[in-house]
């Protein structure tokens, strides 16, 4: 048959009997010439078993492709997210008999076992049904499945063991990895005839292995981390000579592992042993190593002593040593490794660099962390291909290497707490990332951003810079993320940033800013203790409300990001606690907050408040504002935290402000307030001091009790802990903190900023690291 008299076909069966669907047609017709009527209509059927609109009719028939000589599907690529609900076990997916390829990765299977069905399919050769959701154990009909080359049920729910897919000899790549797989690895898997790669990763896998003849295996490799192996697991495997990769991490071994053990993996290029001890005299014995290893990952192993074995490692371009014990200096040779490429030292107790400050200007480093040590002393010059300079948190002092600005492959900087003095570099601009945050710079903020800035985050927070800020800031259009707070800049509000599209985050706070404020449409807005004046117009958050609600696609605001294949930095903003601050990578919701905390606001509370439905902190204390507190604030009913206190405020509490669910905090104290404090057991719970000093305020948590007529006036008792309650719950002058710590390979590292009121820091129990050290 030719075909075109097969496309003929096609047409004529799909207009009458979907006529309606002009895009499938045709993409059917471009793409599928090759199969016949009633594979296609097979296909519908199938497509219609699951709730599938989000499917793109394009790519459905895109991932198809049948036989040209029967006219029969062999192949299904239809990963995604696209279908929803249960693969039942009479699916007519499993009439597809011819089919050699199955790909149904990222579907939503929600719940449902594996259908033994699957086994109808023994033509298979490929086969991935990862990221599902799939339940149960694996079907041991699996086993008739004896064509496989290439399986994958990663990142499912997939219980008991997996001895039968021993018996799918073919396999060259199986990958189990984030299941619940438990038991032991049945021997035989690594001797399988074919198998490439092994992936267990994330399972509840315990040792020992029984390796007794390995002269069969063929395995390059193999990732077993993130299991519990408590058996001796890792003898056996040195046996494995074969191997090129080697994934190791967190297996929780008992005894400290002695890196002699893989000298006889002479292949091997990748070593991943992070989160497990490493025995110190492995360390200090200076152990033969693979020779050729050109990745070392030795991330959380309680090292001691700077492995002097990497001397030999000719071929080593990837160093991961952070979050050990490692003191002294660096050693000089280190830079001199002809192919390093990526090192992070962070989290050590490393206090210097061996020899000349050249030595790492020479070398051939790209990526460099050694945020979190004890260097002190002038810091280095960065090398000449960096990319990405991360030395926060360390004990530097003198100016800023005037090199950095010569190095122009650099991308990301971060010199934050430390003491570096002098002025700021005038490169900025070209930069993505710049973190200073914590220092003692002088100056002001350089006004040389040309067009086409690359600049996303820029934190000059805490240091002594004065001036204005600069108005060519108005060409960094990736900005994000602009902190200036505690600084000595005198400027009026930066109206002019407020063509910056993607602008989310402002603080302003503690510095001399003056005159009006403007209304930018911001997520985070902190221009607290400066000398604003002016009334707030009661339109002033209308605009605001409207952009409270976007997003960045993976729903996370990024301040500032960089990423990149081999390595991730970024720093995310994060305002929601409650534990979930642990798990920053799955936040999915957005908040406001503002502080125009001591300034010299006057007039009314804008009415439009009650539009920031998203707001969770607002702070207005210590202005003069008056009028009443608008009713609108009972819209706004994710609001966690208010903060009216010091100001001249007067009429009654609105009685809607009871109800709002989520108020940990409020504070109205030092106004000029009258009536019946809302009832409502978030108000009744705060401490008296949060209404004190008002005109005549009564009911809980007051002592008076409200009378018929008014309430008297009676003298307030002094709360007895102003200090504590101070800390607890006043977010005022809130302090932004950085988390440094960023990981190799390819699990994303990452640097998390917190920006939280203080007594959020004090319900996480989790203060601002790096800087208390
Ligand atoms: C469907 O996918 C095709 C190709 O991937 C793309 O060109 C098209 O825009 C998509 N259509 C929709 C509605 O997403
Ligand atoms: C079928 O496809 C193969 C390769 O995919 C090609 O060599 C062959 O010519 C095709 N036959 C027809 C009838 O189109
Ligand atoms: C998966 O399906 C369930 C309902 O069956 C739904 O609640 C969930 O949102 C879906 N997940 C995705 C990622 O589509
Ligand atoms: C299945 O499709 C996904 C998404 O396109 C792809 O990443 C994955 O490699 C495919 N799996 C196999 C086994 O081909
Ligand atoms: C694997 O194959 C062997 C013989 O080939 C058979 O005895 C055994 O039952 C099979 N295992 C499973 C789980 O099917
Ligand atoms: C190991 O297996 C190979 C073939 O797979 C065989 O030739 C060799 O004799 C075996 N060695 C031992 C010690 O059993
Ligand atoms: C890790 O091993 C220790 C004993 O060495 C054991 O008590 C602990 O439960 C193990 N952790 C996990 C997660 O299996
Ligand atoms: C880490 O190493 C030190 C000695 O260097 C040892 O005292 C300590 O017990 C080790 N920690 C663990 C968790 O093994
Ligand atoms: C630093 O490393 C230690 C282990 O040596 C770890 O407990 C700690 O959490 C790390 N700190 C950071 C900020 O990553
Ligand atoms: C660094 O490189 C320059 C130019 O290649 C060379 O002159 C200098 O000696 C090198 N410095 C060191 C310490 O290797
Ligand atoms: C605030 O501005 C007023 C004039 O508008 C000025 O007198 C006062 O000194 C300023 N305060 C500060 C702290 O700069
Ligand atoms: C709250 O919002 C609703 C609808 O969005 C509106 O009708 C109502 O007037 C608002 N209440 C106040 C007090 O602003």
């Amino acid at each position: 048959m030719t075909m075109s008299c097969l496309r003929f076909r096609f047409l004529l069966v799909l207009c009458c009997v979907f006529a309606s669907s002009f895009l499938m047609i045709k993409a059917l017709v471009v793409g599928h010439a090759d199969c016949r009527p009633d594979q296609i209509q097979a296909l519908l059927q199938f497509k219609n078993e699951f709730e599938s609109r989000a499917c793109n009719q394009t790519d459905y028939f895109n991932g198809v492709r049948c036989d040209n000589a029967t006219g029969a599907v062999t192949k299904l690529q239809l990963p995604s997210s696209c279908f929803t609900g249960t693969l039942k076990p009479n699916s007519i997916l499993f009439g597809f008999h011819h089919l050699g390829y199955l790909n149904l990765s990222h579907n939503n299977f929600t719940s449902s076992s594996l259908p033994s069905g699957l086994s109808n399919l023994n033509r298979l050769q490929v086969l991935s049904l990862s990221s599902n959701g799939f339940i149960g154990q694996v079907p041991s009909s699996f086993s008739i499945l004896t064509k496989l080359a290439k399986l994958d049920l990663s990142h499912n729910e997939l219980t008991g063991g997996f001895q039968l897919v021993q018996n799918l000899t073919k396999l060259s790549i199986l990958d189990l990895s984030y299941n619940q797989f438990s038991g032991s690895i049945p021997s035989t898997l690594l001797m399988m005839p074919f198998l490439s790669s092994l992936d267990l990763r994330g399972n509840h896998l315990t040792g020992p292995i029984e390796v007794s003849n390995t002269s069969s295996s063929r395995l390059e490799h193999l990732f077993l981390g993130h299991n519990h192996f408590d058996g001796k697991i890792l003898e056996p495997i040195s046996k494995l000579t074969t191997l090129k990769d080697l994934v190791l991490s967190f297996i929780n071994v008992s005894d400290p592992i002695d890196l002699k053990l893989f000298s006889s993996l002479k292949s091997l290029l990748n070593l991943e042993l992070s989160g497990n001890i490493i025995s110190a005299t492995s360390i200090s014995s200076d152990p033969d190593v693979p020779p050729k290893l050109n990745r070392l990952m030795m991330k959380n192993c309680n090292i001691s002593e700077f492995p002097k074995f990497l001397k030999t490692l000719q071929n080593l371009e990837r160093l991961e040593l952070s979050n050990n014990r490692i003191k002294g200096k660096v050693p000089e040779w280190l830079w001199s490794l002809p192919r390093l490429s990526i090192v992070s030292l962070s989290n050590n107790s490393f206090n210097g660099f061996d020899g000349s400050a050249q030595v790492l200007g020479n070398s051939s480093v790209t990526m460099l962390d050694f945020s979190l040590n004890a260097f002190t002393g002038p810091l280095h010059a960065p090398p000449l291909s960096i990319r990405l300079f991360l030395a926060s948190s360390n004990s530097f002092t003198g100016d800023i290497p005037l090199s950095t600005c010569k190095r122009s492959s650099l991308e990301a900087l971060d010199l934050s707490y430390n003491n570096l003095s002098g002025s700021i570099p005038q490169c900025l601009s070209k930069l993505k990332i710049v973190n200073l945050r914590r220092n003692n710079l002088q100056g002001s903020i350089p006004d040389t951003f040309y067009s086409n800035s690359l600049l996303q985050t820029l934190d000059v927070g805490y240091n002594q810079i004065s001036g204005k800020l600069p108005r060519s800031l108005v060409n960094c259009s990736f900005l994000r993320f602009l902190s200036v707070e505690h600084n000595n800049i005198k400027d009026v509000f930066p109206f002019w940033l407020k063509v910056l599209p993607d602008l989310q985050v402002l603080t302003l706070h503690s510095n001399t800013f003056y005159g009006p404020l403007g209304f930018p449409e911001l997520r985070i807005l902190d221009i607290s203790e400066n000398n604003f004046t002016g009334r707030l117009s009661p339109d002033y958050f209308v605009n605001w409300s409207v952009s409270s609600n976007k997003m960045y696609g993976d729903g996370k605001m990024y301040m500032g990001d960089y990423t990149d294949t081999l390595y991730s930095y970024f720093y995310a903003l994060d305002l929601k606690y409650k534990g979930l601050l642990l798990e920053y990578e799955k936040v999915n919701t957005f908040y406001v907050a503002i502080d125009f905390s001591a300034n010299r606001l006057s007039g009314q509370i804008p009415e439009s408040i009650g539009l920031l439905t998203t707001l969770i902190a607002l702070n207005l204390s210590n202005n003069s504002f008056t009028g009443q507190i608008p009713m609108s604030f009972a819209n706004v009913t994710q609001l966690e935290s208010l903060d009216l206190s010091c100001n001249k405020l007067s009429g009654y509490i609105p009685q809607e402000l009871g109800s709002l669910s989520f108020l940990a905090y409020i504070n109205v104290s030092h106004n000029q307030l009258m009536g019946e404090i809302p009832k409502g057991t978030q108000i009744s719970g705060q401490p008296k001091s949060s209404f004190e000093g008002n005109a005549g305020l009564c009911g809980l948590p007051l002592h008076e009790t409200c009378s018929d007529t008014s309430a008297p006036p009676t003298q307030r008792q002094k709360q007895e802990d102003d200090q504590e309650e101070k800390e607890v719950m006043n977010w005022k002058g809130v302090a932004i903190g950085y988390w440094p710590g960023v990981l190799f390979g390819l699990p994303i590292g990452h640097i998390v900023a917190l920006y939280k009121p203080e007594w959020l820091f004090k319900i996480i129990g989790r203060p601002d690291r790096g800087r208390n050290r």
